[in-house]
């Protein structure tokens, strides 16, 4: 009996040497020390041995099951580590691989407004803003527009009080600026403007405009003309023709609109400009005497002008576009594009 316990310590440890993974080696360990393993079958046979032999026999096959238990979580340990390495090896990421991530790019809107802020800084503008929430006062009194004034039918808006609603255009920033600061003034404010508009190919309730206000002394309608035409042809071509038409606004005096001949049939006169070759493209006027008071200047010691353009139409005929909702929808077929 001892001699079998030997043998089968060698043939133990031999398998248990030889085994490749740990399922090997648990088959292994059920072989040998498993309730229907070889150890327990050897060990049945002590009933035949003489008592005297018993305690010895006992002795020799617990130092064996220890030595072969011994071994199994060595290797058992060998063989995870092994498993451990090849995963490790074989998650490795390998930062060199060239990836396609999408980075995205500017909205068309942000893209106009890019250009346009660049041009008004290379001609010396400031960039300021004010607030989308604004006072009855600043969007409508202090432009010259009193409560029973009819210019307030155009530009219906959002009540959040009596006295505060979403601003309508950003011209309030006209006297916010001026109240502000001390002349002269170069500034052009972008801004998100409201108007309780039915959504249409050329209508939003939410839009963008950016405004443009100079004060001064001695400015005259002739800086206005040479300021918005060397922007016209800046922005849209040096071979565009532009025109001044008498306008309207309470806020300036006199008024103007600017037109550039029709991009897409170069002033011939097509869908694009209804027939008529031109394009409107912005509001313009001399500053109101009366605002320029209701911000705290003399209008007899300082003058200056002031515009405002639509940020969707000039990009919308920038790029040819035809519905403005395009640029609200946010579809990627569409924003791709620019
Ligand atoms: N605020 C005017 C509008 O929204 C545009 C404008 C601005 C006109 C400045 C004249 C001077 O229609």
């Amino acid at each position: 009996m001892r001699e079998e316990l030997l043998n089968m310590r060698e043939e133990a440890l031999h398998d248990i040497e030889k085994a490749r993974d740990l399922k090997e080696l648990n088959d292994i360990r059920i072989k040998y020390l498993g309730k229907k393993g070889k150890l327990t079958a050897i060990l049945r046979g002590m009933a035949n041995l003489r008592p005297e032999e018993r305690p010895a026999i006992g002795k020799l096959a617990n130092e064996i099951k220890e030595v072969i238990e011994e071994e199994f979580s060595k290797k058992s340990n060998e063989l995870k580590e092994i498993v451990k390495n090849e995963r490790l090896k074989r998650e490795e990421i390998d930062v060199t691989i060239p990836s396609k991530v999408a980075i995205g790019h500017k909205h068309p809107l942000t893209l106009v407004l890019d250009e346009i802020k660049q041009i008004f800084l290379g001609l010396g503008y400031e960039i300021v803003e004010g607030p989308e929430i604004e006072l009855d006062y600043y969007n409508f009194e202090a432009l010259n527009i009193p409560k029973d004034h009819p210019a307030r039918d155009m530009q219906d808006t959002f009540y959040i009080t009596e006295d505060i609603l979403l601003r309508t255009h950003t011209s309030p920033v006209q006297v916010r600026t001026m109240e502000r600061r001390k002349p002269p003034i170069k500034v052009i404010v972008p801004g998100r403007v409201y108007r309780s508009d039915e959504v249409d190919a050329t209508h939003s309730p939410v839009f963008h405009q950016v405004e443009g206000l100079l004060v001064g002394k001695n400015v005259t309608m002739a800086d206005l003309k040479g300021t918005l035409i060397t922007f016209a042809k800046m922005f849209y071509g040096e071979e565009r023709k532009v025109r001044f038409r008498p306008s309207y606004f309470p806020f300036t005096e006199p008024s103007a609109e600017m037109d550039i001949s029709c991009i897409a049939c170069n002033g011939k006169g097509c869908r694009v400009c209804s027939y008529t070759g031109w394009l409107e493209i912005l509001g313009c006027g001399m500053v109101h005497p009366n605002v320029l008071r209701n911000s705290g200047y003399d209008p007899e010691e300082l003058t200056g002008f002031a515009f405002g353009m639509g940020l969707e139409r000039i990009a919308m005929l920038k790029y040819g576009i035809s519905d403005m909702r395009l640029f609200f929808e946010n579809d990627l077929r569409f924003l791709e594009q620019f």
